[in-house]
């Protein structure tokens, strides 16, 4: 572990974050993916759990050091299941399985640790509204990706995905840094998310004025043991970010449409094996669980939200970045994981 961490980065626009050991970064927050291979004894994941509880002593006692920790890590599913480290049970949050990932990850699942200050904790009455939310958007069907996009052309707006020379309209950049505030971004941020050649970005228009848009980002993880195959692989993921709709547009389809889209590029690309020079492994977006509209769309994309339950965890990562929009009662968001494999999206795109 650093045993000094780096000065924070309140301005880290890229989704994935510091890889290992964690680092600071964006909204007070010390995150990690840990690299060094699939973990699949329980020796590896002990010194996974280690880290996350010396990082937790340190931020409890201090005002000075960030106030979450958030580590993720890929572990083979036999291990998970058998495990007793009473830590996993202490910090684990969410569970990702890949089971629709490509072939080399489908016994294993991602896991998100997580820990606060004290001072960084959920709100119980935003808790309860988010456990209504979930059981509303989980009722929710499957939707056909075509029904969705035709939707909204009905409705009279078009949707794009952005090449460099949409922003030498100015308007449109504007447009874009205004939706965007709502995530704590400036101007210079928005041009960082807009120059980063892994993101595709999607925005819906309506009489030439972009009222939606998201952000489909590649990233590549290397999970490498020095001389050894074993445990070594690539994973290629997805995240689907910065999911905005101007206020009164929102509620007709637009982000649904936006983010169908943006799938549909990216499953282009990932036919072609240009996730990062592969395939995709999963897509996945971390959703504002108070915000009803993210979550059902997430849901008619055929993503599944993090499973409940398996070693207590909740599937919610706590207070994790601040989203405007929503009404919370705390400084920051609780967000729950929506993903799917390559397999269900290669389906979903052509439904
Ligand atoms: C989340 C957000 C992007 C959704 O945008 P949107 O364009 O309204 O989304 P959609 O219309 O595609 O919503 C999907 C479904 O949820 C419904 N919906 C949208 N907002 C809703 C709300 N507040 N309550 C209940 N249902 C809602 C829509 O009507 C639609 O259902 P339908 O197909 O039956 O009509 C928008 O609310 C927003 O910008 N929020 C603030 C930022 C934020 O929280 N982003 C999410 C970060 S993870």
């Amino acid at each position: 572990m650093n045993e000094k961490l780096s000065a924070t980065n309140q301005h880290d626009t890229s989704s994935i974050g510091p890889i290992w050991p964690p680092d600071s970064t964006s909204f007070d927050r010390i995150r990690g993916f840990y690299n060094k291979g699939i973990i699949t004894d329980s020796t590896e994941l002990d010194l996974v759990l280690d880290t996350i509880q010396t990082l937790h002593t340190r931020i409890e006692g201090s005002q000075d050091e960030p106030s979450r920790i958030s580590i993720r890590a890929v572990i083979d599913n036999s291990l998970l299941a058998s495990t007793d480290n009473s830590l996993l049970t202490k910090f684990g949050e969410a569970v990702i399985p890949l089971d629709t990932a490509g072939p080399r990850f489908k016994k294993s699942s991602i896991i998100y640790l997580g820990a606060n200050h004290q001072d960084r904790s959920p709100d119980p009455k935003d808790l309860e509204k988010i456990e209504q939310n979930h059981e509303e958007a989980t009722k929710r069907p499957p939707h056909s990706a075509k029904n969705m996009i035709a939707r909204i052309y009905g409705e009279g707006y078009s949707l794009k995905t952005v090449t460099p020379e949409m922003w030498e309209n100015k308007d449109h950049f504007l447009q874009l840094v205004k939706l965007y505030q709502r995530f704590g971004w400036d101007s210079a941020d928005v041009l960082q998310l807009i120059e980063n050649p892994n993101n595709t970005i999607t925005v819906a228009i309506y009489n030439n004025e972009i009222v939606s848009a998201g952000i489909a980002e590649m990233i590549k993880i290397d999970l490498t043991r020095p001389n050894e195959s074993i445990g070594s692989a690539t994973l290629r993921l997805v995240e689907l970010t910065e999911a905005a709709t101007q206020s009164s547009h929102q509620g007709k389809g637009l982000y649904s449409a936006v983010a169908t889209n943006s799938m549909i590029e990216l499953a282009k690309k990932s036919e072609l094996g240009d996730i990062h020079g592969g395939a995709v492994d999963l897509i996945y977006g971390e959703c504002n669980a108070l915000n009803l509209g993210v979550l059902k769309a997430a849901k008619s994309q055929w993503r599944t939200f993090s499973p409940r339950g398996d070693l207590d965890f909740r599937g919610l990562l706590l207070q994790h970045v601040p989203i405007l929009g929503a009404e919370r009662s705390t400084n920051y968001n609780d967000l729950i994981p929506a993903f799917m494999g390559r397999d269900t999206m290669l389906e979903f795109v052509q439904s």
